[in-house]
């Protein structure tokens, strides 16, 4: 029988392993992580479908994963499952010189440039000064429930779940397994060792907020509000910091920045404050690599892009493990069948 390990369990990972798992049903497919939902990194994050911090990765590739994540949410907004809601986005920016059209403008819902009026009604609307910016719909999920779902499909397939923190290529726990998919997010920094991989860490403030039906970005000033069907998410920063306690000055920061964009905020219930580090890479990692006769499938350095990327990704990694199982099919891997 064929071994297959999904390492790390974030959206990705689960991603990869219900894909693996609903496709190759005879396999043997286990989840193997140091934490599992609530506690991973996409579990505090908006969950809204936006590319954000990933880094120099080939406009071609971002723009095939993310309209392939864009129509699966679409699917599910469609069939009204997991809470995926569709909303408007205002993407605002204080000067123009910062501005400039993002190159998936003709994969969301409704791209428009913002008009001078538009942007005199938006600085009105969320108290600032506007110079730019552009409005979209896109699909925002409850990241807790969605990942949970995720982890209950893989579960009914059959999938097994492994709490364990490798420590390297050698650690015995992987000793038996043909294929090894690594989405460890920030994790890979010290398990493959790879250093290109930084943390930025996101501080953010979950409220009760049902009558918050749009998101507002203000991307220079750093606030903004991304309401789920569950909470609303209040954020944020972006430091390249490692440290995952909540900061009183950034909490600080948030709910008076959103404050001011929304005065309704006012007396919404806080539900919590989180931090979570993004996992920055110059560039995602998505390729295979063959070593002491496993195969590798690298899967990390989503940034802030996670919840944009992961669906077009996990099929990007089911081809490749199809490519080298029909590559292999006279050699090891196969004779075991
Ligand atoms: C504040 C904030 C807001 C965000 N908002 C958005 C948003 O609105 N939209 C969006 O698209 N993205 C957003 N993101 C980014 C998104 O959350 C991440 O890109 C995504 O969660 C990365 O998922 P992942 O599965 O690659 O990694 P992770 O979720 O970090 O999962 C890695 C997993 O690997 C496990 N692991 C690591 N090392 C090991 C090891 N050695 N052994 C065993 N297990 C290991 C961990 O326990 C964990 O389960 C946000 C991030 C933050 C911090
Ligand atoms: C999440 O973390 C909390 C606090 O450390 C812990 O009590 C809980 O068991 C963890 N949940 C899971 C599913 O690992
Ligand atoms: C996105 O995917 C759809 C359906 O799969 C396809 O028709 C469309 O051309 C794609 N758009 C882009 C910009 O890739
Ligand atoms: C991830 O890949 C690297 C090889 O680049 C390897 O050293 C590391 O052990 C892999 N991680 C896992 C969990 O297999």
């Amino acid at each position: 029988m064929v071994m297959v390990a999904v390492v790390g369990a974030g959206v990705n990972g689960l991603t990869c392993a219900v894909k693996i798992k609903e496709k190759y049903k005879d396999y043997d497919v286990v989840l193997i992580s140091s934490e599992f939902t609530p506690n991973t990194t996409g579990d505090g994050s908006g969950g809204l479908w936006y590319p954000f911090i990933c880094g120099e990765t080939p406009d071609d590739l971002i723009r095939k994963w993310g309209n392939e994540t864009y129509k699966y949410l679409h699917e599910l907004y469609r069939l009204g499952e997991h809470g995926v809601s569709l909303l408007p986005v205002y993407s605002l920016y204080r000067t123009k010189e910062k501005f400039c059209k993002p190159i998936w403008s003709d994969i969301v819902y409704g791209y428009q440039v913002l008009d001078e009026q538009q942007l005199k009604d938006c600085s009105q609307l969320f108290s600032g000064e506007y110079g730019a910016g552009h409005t979209f719909l896109t699909f925002v999920l409850p990241a807790p429930r969605f990942l949970a779902y995720l982890q209950e499909r893989f579960e009914r397939a059959n999938g097994k779940l492994l709490r364990a923190k490798i420590t390297s290529l050698q650690d015995p726990v992987l000793e038996p397994f043909d294929v090894v998919v690594n989405c460890t997010g920030l994790g890979a920094r010290w398990l493959v060792p790879d250093a290109e991989v930084v943390p930025v860490r996101g501080q953010i403030t979950k409220v009760k907020a049902p009558w918050m039906n749009l998101v507002v970005i203000d991307e220079e000033g750093g606030n903004y509000i991304i309401p789920n069907s569950e909470t609303c998410v209040l954020g944020g920063t972006h430091q390249s910091d490692y440290c995952t306690d909540v900061y009183a000055a950034d909490t600080e920061f948030i709910m008076n920045g959103c404050k001011k964009m929304m005065p309704g905020f006012e007396n919404a219930e806080v539900v919590k404050h989180w931090v979570g580090l993004r996992p920055v890479r110059y560039s995602i990692r998505l390729e295979p690599e063959e070593r002491n006769g496993k195969l590798y499938i690298h899967n990390y350095g989503h940034g802030g892009s996670g919840f944009t990327l992961f669906w077009g990704c996990g099929d990007e990694v089911i081809k490749i493990l199809q490519t080298h199982l029909d590559k292999n099919e006279q050699t090891q891997i196969l004779s075991k069948l």
